[in-house]
C-alpha cells in the first residue's frame, strides 16, 4: 500500500509584482475571483485531495494570509447575533483546525525551489503535495485528486501537465515524453522555460505537484537554474531515469492562470459566468457590451 498524501505545501512568497501597485499592500493569494480569495480555491482543492496539513512559505507582507485563516470572533458573533447562519457557513470553509495549519518563512525571494525547500522539516520523510495558487483550475474532479488517483496507481513523482500554444511554450517548463500511457506520460526530460527551437514538447507543466521526499534532498544540492532562481523544475528532473521516476498527467480541467492580469480577468468572467446567483444578469451584460462593441466597429 502506497503511504498517503497528506501534506501540502503552498509555495506563496514570491512578491506578484505583475499585479503591482495592488501587491505593494494586497498579497497576490488574497485578491478575489468573484468573493472568495485565490488561496481558499487553492485549499478547496487541496482538501478535497485529502490533504489534512497544510504548508504555507511566506514572506514579508504577507499577514493578511494568516488572518484569513484565523477565527473572527467579533464578526462570528455579529453575524450570530443577526441571524446570519448562511454567512457564517461561508467563513467556516476559512477556518483551520488548530495544529492544521503551519507558516514558514522565506527570507529571500530565491525561487520557486527555494520555497519549496523551506518546508522540508516540516515534510519528513513522507510524499507531498505543492499547489501554486495562481494556477486556478475549474474541473469536475479537482485537479489535486485526480493526480492522487493517478498516484497511488504509479507512485513516484507527478506534475500536472497540459498543451500550451507553441508560441506560449517558452513560458513553462515542458516536459521530453518518454511514454504515453493514457492520460498519463512517463517523462524522460524536463526544460524550464526553454529558447523555443529547446523546446523538447508543448506539453507544460502547471501548478501542481506531487513528490517524493527525495526531491527535498536534491533541492538540498541545488544552485541557481534558469533566470538565477533555483527551480524546482530541477530537482525533479533529477529524479527521471530514477528508481521512482517521474510522470506526467494530462487533468481534466480549464486551467486559469491567475497570476498573469489576463489570465485573472479570464479567470472573473468564466467563474461569474458559473455562479448561479450571478449567472443571468453577469451573461445578459457581457452579451450587451459584447453586442455593443460589435455595432460601434
Ligand atoms: P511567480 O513566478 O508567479 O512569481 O511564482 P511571483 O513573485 O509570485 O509573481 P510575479 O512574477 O512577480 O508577478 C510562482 C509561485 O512561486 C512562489 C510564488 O509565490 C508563486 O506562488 N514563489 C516564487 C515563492 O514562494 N518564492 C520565490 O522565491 C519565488
Amino acid at each position: 500500500m502506497r503511504r498517503k498524501v497528506t501534506k501540502a505545501i503552498f509555495p506563496v512568497a514570491g512578491m506578484g509584482t505583475r499585479f503591482l501597485p495592488a501587491t505593494k499592500a494586497v498579497p497576490k493569494e488574497i485578491m478575489t475571483l468573484v468573493d472568495r480569495p485565490l488561496i481558499q480555491y487553492a485549499i478547496d482543492e487541496a482538501r478535497a485531495a485529502g490533504i489534512r496539513e497544510f504548508i504555507f512559505v511566506t514572506s514579508r507582507g504577507k499577514s493578511a494570509l494568516e488572518d484569513y485563516f484565523d477565527h473572527a470572533p467579533e464578526l462570528e458573533s455579529a453575524l450570530r447575533k443577526k441571524g446570519k447562519t448562511e454567512l457564517l457557513e461561508v467563513l467556516k470553509d476559512t477556518n483551520m483546525d488548530s495544529g492544521a495549519i503551519a507558516y514558514i518563512r522565506q527570507h529571500k525571494a530565491l525561487g520557486l525551489g527555494h520555497a519549496v525547500w523551506c518546508a522540508r522539516r516540516l515534510i519528513g520523510d513522507e510524499p507531498f503535495a505543492v499547489i501554486l495558487p495562481d494556477d486556478v483550475i475549474a474541473a469536475e474532479k479537482p485537479c489535486l485528486q485526480q493526480m492522487v488517483e493517478a498516484y497511488q496507481e504509479t507512485g513516484g513523482n507527478m506534475v500536472a501537465a497540459m498543451e500550451v500554444p507553441p508560441e506560449k511554450a517558452s513560458s513553462y517548463g515542458l516536459l521530453d515524453v518518454e511514454e504515453e500511457m493514457g492520460s498519463l506520460v512517463r517523462v524522460r526530460g524536463m526544460v524550464e522555460k526553454p529558447k523555443p527551437e529547446d523546446a523538447p514538447s508543448n506539453l507544460a507543466v502547471i501548478g501542481r505537484y506531487i513528490l517524493t521526499p527525495k526531491i527535498m534532498n536534491n533541492l538540498n544540492k541545488m544552485k541557481s537554474g534558469a533566470g538565477g532562481e533555483i527551480q524546482l523544475t530541477d530537482a525533479i528532473a533529477q529524479e527521471i531515469g530514477g528508481a521512482d521516476g517521474v510522470y506526467g498527467l494530462r487533468f481534466r480541467g480549464q486551467r486559469f492562470d491567475c497570476g498573469s492580469k489576463a489570465g485573472f480577468l479570464q479567470a472573473t468572467v468564466s467563474f461569474g459566468m458559473s455562479r448561479p446567483d450571478l449567472r443571468d444578469e453577469f451573461t445578459s451584460y457581457l452579451h450587451e457590451i459584447v453586442c455593443t462593441q460589435k455595432a460601434a466597429q
